[in-house]
């Protein structure tokens, strides 16, 4: 198997690790990022990486035990970037000083002009005379180490570009990975070029080697794999189908909180036209029935998802001589983070690892997805041919329609909650407006109220609907709708859907809200 060329990110803790990564990535370039006291001078030789850049961190090098890199790094021959807290435990490492406070701290914007000297990682740099970079320091270089010489100075760091450009060691004060440091990306793709890397790293070229990789980890083995329909579980399963066909069997299990023709959707695609093997598990009589007469909202979480595991379990159980199990693990859920709260711990995120399914039924993990962005999972997704409709997919919770149902859950109000939201997406897909928006769904509420529809009277459901933009979940606004499109969704709703005769806008920001009503 071809291997990609790799970088290695060393993670001092910055709260923007993971964007350097993002920069990289953009420039096919492959890369990983290691916490620091896991980059022992044995992990650095077997990494064999062709260039390694130094995070920023909230830690002082001044403070006495404060993190370092491997002293191996700097006799590798390799080109090192140190960013911030990494320019400045290179200096240090190498015979220069650093020192804190003394009012030199600079945080947010800050002009960087050049000194005489040019430098390869500035091409294209000072064009206009100075640049604008982002600055998030309180320490600060005072001398730099033997062999260094100055090619940018900030009023406040006068050692704001640095370089030994014998030794190919790069340190910058400033944060080239942020949005806030135009040329930034310039930078990277400049030090990235210096180090020989050829931009290997494709999607078409993703695709055969993670197929390779799995079939040499599976090998003839049976592998089960839980889809849901959404992005990761899907391109997942499209690519270790692409690995080993009919060894893999996937499980599809409708809780009854799904979306109007949401299941039938998922067989069509994966049965097929994939041609997958697949379980498609009705189970909504059970999970409706151990919900029923159940308001709070994390009992139904709870109720949830222990079912979805007995159930996962049962029909698991049925595919005999399974011994690996598939998850869409991303690499943003596996990277580990360095905490500096209570010294240098490591803590691994395992949400993903539902309820701790596979050492409960001794399988063994598959995770395709492990070294990709999101963004990058839908690039897989395309690349594998599926089709736009599941690549761009909302994200959907996994108690799915029961926590947009506030109160008790009873099957005509998730009928009726269903045709809404129907009638809801579909505004918002004739629009345009699907890609714009993070999430959106309708609620129905546990309120009737009085309306006048032709000469009659209605007492009806109120419903409201909900439409976000945000990143990650984290945070998010409410989507700015036009009126006329509030006006024209609320007339289909209570026109199309029988039992709702209101519509109201949810207009509250995470937070102080959340973006599911429970
Ligand atoms: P909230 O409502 O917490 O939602 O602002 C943030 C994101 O998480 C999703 N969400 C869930 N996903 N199980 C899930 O798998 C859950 O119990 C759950 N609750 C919220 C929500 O849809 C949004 O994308």
């Amino acid at each position: 198997m071809t291997q990609h060329q790799r970088l290695l990110i060393i993670d001092f803790g910055s709260q923007v690790t993971q964007l350097i990564a993002r920069r990289l990535r953009e420039l096919n370039v492959y890369c990983e990022i290691h916490p620091y006291n896991k980059v022992t001078d044995a992990f650095l030789r077997d990494f064999a990486p062709r260039a390694v850049i130094l995070s920023g961190g909230p830690d002082s090098v001044t403070r006495a035990g404060s993190p370092r890199a491997p002293e191996s790094l700097w006799t590798m021959g390799v080109p090192v970037l140190g960013i911030c807290y990494g320019q400045q435990t290179m200096m240090t490492q190498l015979g220069g000083k650093v020192e804190s406070g003394h009012g030199t701290a600079e945080f947010g914007r800050a002009f960087v002009t050049p000194t005489e000297e040019r430098l390869a990682i500035l091409n294209g740099w000072f064009e206009d005379g100075r640049e604008q970079v982002w600055m998030s320091h309180g320490d600060h270089v005072s001398q730099i180490a033997p062999g260094f010489k100055v090619y940018g100075t900030s009023p406040n760091a006068p050692f704001a570009i640095t370089a030994d450009v014998e030794r190919n060691f790069y340190a910058v004060q400033f944060h080239p990975e942020v949005h806030h440091t135009p040329k930034g990306a310039r930078l990277y793709e400049n030090f990235v070029r210096l180090a020989g890397f050829t931009g290997d790293w494709t999607m078409a070229g993703y695709r055969e080697q993670a197929i390779q990789k799995i079939r040499e980890q599976v090998g003839d083995k049976k592998v089960i794999c839980g889809l849901s329909g959404g992005v990761d579980s899907s391109v997942a399963a499209v690519l270790i189908h692409e690995a080993i066909g009919d060894n893999l069997t996937c499980v599809f299990v409708d809780h009854g909180l799904l979306r109007k023709g949401e299941a039938e959707e998922v067989v069509t695609m994966f049965r097929d036209h994939y041609n997958m093997q697949l379980i498609a598990a009705d189970e909504s009589d059970l999970f409706l029935g151990a919900l029923e007469g159940v308001s709070d909202p994390e009992v139904k979480r709870k109720t949830i998802g222990k079912l979805f595991i007995d159930v996962f379990q049962k029909y698991a159980n049925r595919i005999e001589g399974a011994e690996f199990l598939a998850q869409g693990t991303l690499y943003p859920d596996v990277i580990e983070s360095v905490s500096f709260s209570g010294g240098p711990s490591v803590t691994i995120k395992s949400h993903h690892n539902v309820g701790g399914l596979p050492e409960k039924m001794g399988l063994k993990l598959v995770e395709p997805l492990r070294e990709l962005f999101k963004d990058e999972v839908r690039a897989l997704g395309r690349e594998l041919g599926l089709p736009a409709k599941f690549i761009g997919r909302h994200p959907f919770p996994g108690p799915g329609l029961a926590i947009r149902c506030p109160g008790a859950i009873t099957r005509e109000k998730l009928a009726i909650l269903r045709e809404a939201d129907a009638v809801y997406i579909d505004q918002i897909r004739k629009h345009g407006l699907y890609d714009e928006i993070w999430q959106a769904f309708v609620a129905i509420l546990p309120v009737r109220t009085v309306g006048v529809m032709g000469d009659g009277r209605t007492y009806d459901y109120a419903c409201a609907l909900r439409a976000v933009t945000s990143v990650d979940g984290m945070t998010a606004d409410y989507y700015p709708f036009s009126h006329e499109f509030l006006g024209e969704t609320a007339t289909r709703i209570i026109n199309e859907v029988k039992g709702i005769n209101r519509v109201t806008y949810d207009i509250t920001s995470k937070p102080p809200g959340t973006i599911e009503w429970e």
